[in-house]
Formats: C-alpha cells, sequence, structure tokens
C-alpha cells in the first residue's frame, strides 16, 4: 500500500535499485492529500501539537536527551528541519549506501561547514592540488586567517608525495582532516581513496585521534565512484552540477557515517547553511533522471574525446578513459572508478590566444564555467575558475594557458563533434 508505505527498499526479499527509490522514497502521500508527487513545504515553521510537544521536539533536535524507541524528530523551523530537506537527504544517502546526507545551499556551503565542523586553530588539514578554484581559496586562505593550516599534495604523483606531505603537517600540528577532490578539477587527477583511508588510520594510532577522510565527489559520483567503499569517511557533492543536472540550481551536500555528520548537521544548524524547500523539491526531481542523464553524457563524451584526441589542433586530452591500464593511473582508475565521467580538458597546440579563439568559434556548446548540466559547456580554467591561484603553483598543478575544459551534456553527439570540429578549424 504506497499511501502509508513510504521507506520500502525492497519487495519479496528483492532489493530496490536507487534509480527506482528515486520516484517515491521517504514521502508519504497520505500525509498530503495523496498528492504522487512531494509537494513544497514553503514554510519557514511548524505549528506544534501542544507546548510540551514543542518542548520535546527541541530536546532531541539540540540533543538534550536521547529518543525514546521509535521516536522521530519532530519539525520545527526549516534552518533546522523541512519535509524536502529531510526527503531528498534521505534520498541523497541512497546513492552512496551512506547512513546519512546532509543539504547544504551550495557546494562551498558543504565544504566550508563541514571543514569547519571538524577543525579548531592549531589544526592541520592535508589536501590533495588541484581542487575547485573556491576550494583553494578556502584551503589557502581563508583556513589559515582562522589559525588553521593547510599542507598540499600533488593529485596523481603516488604515495610518496602523499606521506611527505603528512609528515609536514604532523610537523605543525594535529591533523584534523585529510580533504582530496578525486578527479581533481580540471585536470582529472586520480588520488587513491584507499590509501588516505589507511593514512587517516595510522594517524589515528600516532595522534589518537583519527581525521576523517573527506572526499569531493562531484566529477564522477555518485553513480561512478563510491568513496565511502574505499574506506573514506564524507564525501561532499556540488549538487549544482550532475545532480542537479539543469544548471538551474546552486546547492550541495555531504554524505557518510551519522560519527562524521553529527558535528557537521551542528555547525549547519548554527551557521544556517541548509538548502531552502524548493530548491530541495527541484533536486529531488533531478535525481529521478540523475542515472539517464548521467549515462548519456558519459557516452556522448566518449564520443567528444575520441573526436579531439585525432584532430591536428589538439595536443592532449586528459580524459581518464585513456589511461594506459597498466600505468600506476590506469591500475587506479580500475580499482576506484567506474566510468570516466564526462568532464574533462584538453589542451589545443599553441597558448592562451589559441584557446581563447576556440572557445569564442563554438556555437552550440555554451561558453560558461560549471558543469554536468544537460547542455554541453566549455571554459578557460587558467583565465577563470582557477585564476586565482598564483601563475607558477598553477603551472605546477598543469593548469596551463592552452587548457580547454569541457562538460559534455545529453545532445546529439554528432552535433556535439560537428561543433568541435568547426571550432577548431575556424580561422
Ligand atoms: C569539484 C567542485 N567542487 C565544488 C564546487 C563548488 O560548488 P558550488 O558552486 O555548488 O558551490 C565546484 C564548482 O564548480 C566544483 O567543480
Amino acid at each position: 500500500m504506497t499511501w502509508i508505505n513510504r521507506d520500502i527498499t525492497e519487495i519479496g526479499g528483492h532489493r530496490l535499485h536507487p534509480e527506482t527509490l528515486m520516484m517515491g522514497y521517504g514521502y508519504f502521500p497520505g500525509l498530503s492529500e495523496g498528492a504522487v508527487k512531494c509537494p513544497i513545504f514553503q514554510t519557514s515553521t511548524f505549528v506544534f501539537r501542544s507546548a510540551s510537544e514543542g518542548k520535546r521536539f527541541f530536546e532531541l533536535a539540540y540533543g538534550l536527551r536521547e529518543p525514546a524507541p521509535l521516536e522521530a524528530p519532530g519539525l520545527i523551523y526549516s534552518r533546522l528541519n523541512n519535509p524536502n530537506l529531510e526527503i531528498l537527504e534521505g534520498r541523497l544517502a541512497i546513492w552512496d549506501g551512506a547512513e546519512r546526507a546532509l543539504a547544504f545551499s551550495s557546494g562551498m556551503a558543504a565544504i566550508s561547514t563541514c571543514l569547519f565542523a571538524h577543525c579548531r586553530p592549531g589544526d592541520v588539514v592535508v589536501h590533495s592540488s588541484p581542487v575547485y578554484g573556491g576550494s583553494d581559496y578556502l584551503l589557502e586562505k581563508v583556513l589559515p586567517d582562522f589559525g588553521i593550516r593547510t599542507v598540499g599534495f600533488q593529485a596523481g604523483t603516488g604515495r610518496g608525495p602523499r606521506r611527505q606531505a603528512v609528515e609536514t603537517a604532523r610537523a605543525q600540528g594535529r591533523v584534523a582532516a585529510i580533504y582530496v577532490e578525486t578527479p581533481a578539477n580540471p585536470t582529472n587527477a586520480l588520488v587513491d581513496l584507499a590509501d588516505c583511508a589507511a593514512l587517516a588510520d595510522e594517524l589515528g594510532a600516532l595522534q589518537g585521534h583519527r581525521p576523517p577522510v573527506i572526499v569531493d565527489n562531484t566529477f564522477l559520483g555518485p553513480l561512478w565512484q563510491k568513496p565511502l567503499q574505499h574506506g573514506c569517511d564524507v564525501v561532499i557533492y556540488s549538487l549544482t552540477k550532475y545532480i542537479g543536472g539543469h544548471s538551474d540550481v546552486v546547492a550541495g551536500a555531504c554524505v557518510g557515517s551519522n560519527a562524521a555528520l553529527e558535528p557537521v548537521h551542528l555547525m549547519r544548524t548554527i551557521l544556517g547553511t541548509m538548502t531552502d524547500p524548493h530548491t530541495a523539491w527541484l533536486i529531488m526531481r533531478s535525481l529521478e533522471t540523475l542515472e539517464l542523464r548521467f549515462t548519456r553524457s558519459v557516452d556522448n563524451a566518449r564520443r567528444v574525446a575520441d573526436f579531439l584526441r585525432h584532430h591536428p589542433s589538439v595536443e592532449s586530452v586528459a580524459y581518464l578513459g585513456f589511461l594506459d591500464p597498466d600505468s600506476s593511473d590506469g591500475r587506479l582508475y580500475a580499482r576506484q572508478c567506474l566510468a570516466p565521467g564526462a568532464t574533462f580538458s584538453f589542451c589545443v597546440k599553441g597558448g592562451e590566444a589559441d584557446a581563447f579563439r576556440v572557445l569564442d568559434a563554438l556555437q552550440l556548446v555554451k561558453l560558461a564555467v560549471s558543469l554536468g548540466g544537460t547542455e554541453s559547456l566549455a571554459s578557460h580554467p587558467a583565465a577563470m575558475t582557477h585564476s586565482d591561484i598564483e601563475p607558477e603553483r598553477r603551472a605546477e598543478l598543469g593548469i596551463t594557458d592552452n587548457m580547454i575544459r569541457v562538460s559534455i551534456g545529453i545532445e546529439h553527439p554528432d552535433d556535439l563533434v560537428a561543433d568541435f570540429r568547426q571550432a577548431l578549424e575556424a580561422t
């Protein structure tokens, strides 16, 4: 009876898939006039049936007592909870097989709330580089102003630099978190997640505090990379990208265990970085087609990458599907990733002017930052998303002036190839 059974996850011993659960999990039509789709609970606050009920709800929300058996948190105020937020979070947790998810007003809100929740002045964060430009600014400029030092290691360089970064960090203070973005924006460089989890275990034994491994999985997840299965603790998404998927919302999420997310939840309640009911509703709608959209984008990206690889004006293509399976990166890709994704960069022969000429000549693919939408986008990381990074560091990280980043959408692949062909051949 779908009227009352809102949390069915199996039928006759058969486990339902995430694709199926996105249509209804966590929603109870009987509570909303039988509406098939969850309405938008566009309200800031909720009416209590009695003062003692309000008291009970606050006791639970503020952790003043343990819940009684079967006691669920009551609805109080939309900064703390809201049906759209709660149903969205239940569905987000399903994809990663996580205990819990928290939704935020942006990917950056998720990242900053998570790091502020887990770090204190005097702590050190070990992180991979490159990361998204905004995350880089947070790590390099904002956290140090709050007394939290950061030590970076280059993605795609194996265990040595990672262990060296941890040694350097340990000499400076308690390592409070290991933060990685893999594949990295915009180079697609990979970081070994299982090795990061092993490092966190070693640090736990040495310093009496196991730092959580926090993974920005925006580029591949949750379909093509599952960091929790490799021993990581928190998965971060910019929901603005593939999960939102239509370039019409800005939102974020943290997904993981109850233990790793409880401090993040507390911090979110106080900072007010949660997402709003309307955005949560839009993301739920997007989740229903996530697998269809992302699969089509991955197929299209393979077609475009193959075309670019053989074009005489293209110097290189940083597409995960082209990794040599016998190289260490190729072996890591096989262990960790389920598909090459649909965002990658390529370098044209020449410099910035040549890259700009191609970008300006595109007719179908839009010249815009961001990624993961139904439409294809192209941008210039060095002059746009990563322009905050000092030029020498940018060059060390492989973000060159002739690099173009593309996010391949769900258009007809022949049309995309035709557009890239004419743009590369435009004089
Ligand atoms: C990998 C990655 N993480 C995080 C973010 C930040 O997300 P948002 O723009 O939703 O704050 C971005 C944005 O481009 C990104 O590419």
